[in-house]
């Protein structure tokens, strides 16, 4: 890609990722057939198929729509082949638990944020009288009917709240999760598992109340718009100038990051159907600091500092979710960025340009940062390892040169 602006036109804000791959494991709750529409064509939800398929549950595309034919009988293994792909199988245990009350799913490994670990999903899930060994990298999983439990998770985990939300639904009797996570997509989850016939109370809040069922009923429903694509194509606006128009973006789910943007100095205005956004000069530096929902998600911020990077004055950038999620920085670096980073702060004194070069995605959003970075570039970049943006982003390219931007997929 190339040094690019300004933008103009109108993108089309896809599915949630981050709910789509929840929603597709919720699936296994209920025997029989699922639609679930505007589901992205992206290779997280291809790799979340195959692990379904590998299960015994069909699956066919139609365009942005799956439909999820669950088996009465399931076999509940995740492989290590598919959960070192892409963490998130890890999700589809406390389904199984509750519907079969057996899983075998592979440990997940470290990544690219640093290490990961799964512990807050395990305890939770024993205290709703799950059993757990470790044999040969796996975990295996047992019980018999789960007994609802009152959980208080130790921080908001997002993937330990869905876990134990889905497991919880099938559970007898009722269970509490205290200090649950808040994110949109859990709210998608609850809205998806509630319109099945589970019974939720507090969707939204940090105590969510879940009333087990003997049954649920496989529906057709629709995801939620991506807030982290939304995000990213703010990003590109904030470095490249000009105005886009969001169909589809959700404003109510991005709030403090729209907080930000504008402070930086971008123009923002909600419409019937997305948000309208422009940037008329260079933006201005602020402090970024992550946050649980509703605070400033961990996932905007990659694209937050190649932002930073270009703007004027210097930010502070504090990292409170993920302590190793600060890799694509010296890639950043190498492209002419002043950025002083040490533990989980980061300093990033804006430059008037940055200087096209060859750099590595390392995951997903650290892939998009380097493409944002790349537009307010001199010269040309190329991004090795592009496939992880491939991961959580459909025809980004695409869609940004449908803009203006001059990026291509090689
Ligand atoms: C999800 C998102 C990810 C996002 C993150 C935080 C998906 C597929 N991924 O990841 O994009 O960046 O939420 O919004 O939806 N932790 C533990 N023990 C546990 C679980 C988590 O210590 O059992 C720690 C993690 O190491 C991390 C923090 O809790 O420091 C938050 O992690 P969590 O909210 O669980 O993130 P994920 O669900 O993995």
């Amino acid at each position: 890609m190339r040094g690019s602006g300004p933008l103009n036109g109108e993108l089309h804000v896809g599915g949630a990722k981050n709910s789509a791959l929840k929603l597709m494991a919720a699936s296994l709750l209920a025997e029989g057939s699922t639609r679930l529409v505007n589901v992205p064509d992206i290779t997280d939800v291809a790799i979340m198929t195959e692990l379904l398929e590998a299960m015994g549950v069909e699956i066919q595309r139609t365009g942005h729509s799956v439909d999820i034919n669950v088996p009465d009988e399931i076999d509940p293994i995740a492989p290590y082949s598919l959960v070192e792909r892409m963490r998130a199988s890890i999700v589809v245990l406390g389904p199984l638990l509750a519907r079969i009350g057996r899983a075998r799913v592979a440990m997940p490994g470290g990544d690219d944020f640093g290490s990961r670990p799964i512990d807050m999903h395990l305890q939770g899930l024993e205290q709703l009288g799950a059993r757990f060994s470790h044999e040969h990298g796996d975990i295996n999983g047992e019980a018999d009917r789960l007994v609802g439990a009152e959980v208080f998770l130790e921080f908001p985990s997002v993937g330990a709240t869905e876990n134990l939300l889905m497991a919880s639904v099938l559970a007898e009797g009722v269970t509490i999760i205290e200090n649950a996570a808040r994110e949109p997509e859990i709210t998608d989850l609850a809205n998806f598992l509630s319109e099945m016939g589970g019974r939720i109370e507090g969707v939204g809040t940090s105590r969510l109340r879940i009333e087990g069922v003997d049954k649920l009923t496989p529906i057709t429903y629709t995801v939620i718009p991506d807030r982290v694509e939304a995000a990213t194509y703010l990003s590109a606006l904030a470095v490249c100038g000009g105005q886009l128009r969001l169909e589809g973006a959700r404003v109510d789910h991005m709030e403090m990051l729209l907080r930000k943007l504008e402070e930086m100095g971008m123009i923002l205005e909600e419409d019937d159907s997305g948000l309208q956004a422009r940037v008329l000069g260079r933006l201005k530096a602020v402090d970024v600091s992550t946050l649980p929902y509703p605070g400033l998600a961990t996932d905007y911020k990659p694209f937050l500092v190649a932002a930073l990077t270009v703007s004027d004055g210097a930010g502070m950038v504090t990292e409170n979710i993920f302590a190793g999620r600060f890799r694509y920085i010296d890639e950043l670096v190498r492209m002419g960025a002043e950025i002083r980073a040490e533990g989980r702060h980061a300093v990033v004194r804006g430059v008037k340009r940055l200087s096209g070069a060859p750099v590595r995605a390392h995951d997903i959003r650290a892939g998009a940062a380097l493409v944002v970075a790349g537009l307010a570039a001199d010269g040309e970049t190329a991004i090795s390892n592009a496939h992880h943006v491939d991961r959580g982003y459909e025809d980004l390219a695409g869609k940004l040169s449908s803009v203006g931007a001059q990026v291509s997929r090689t």
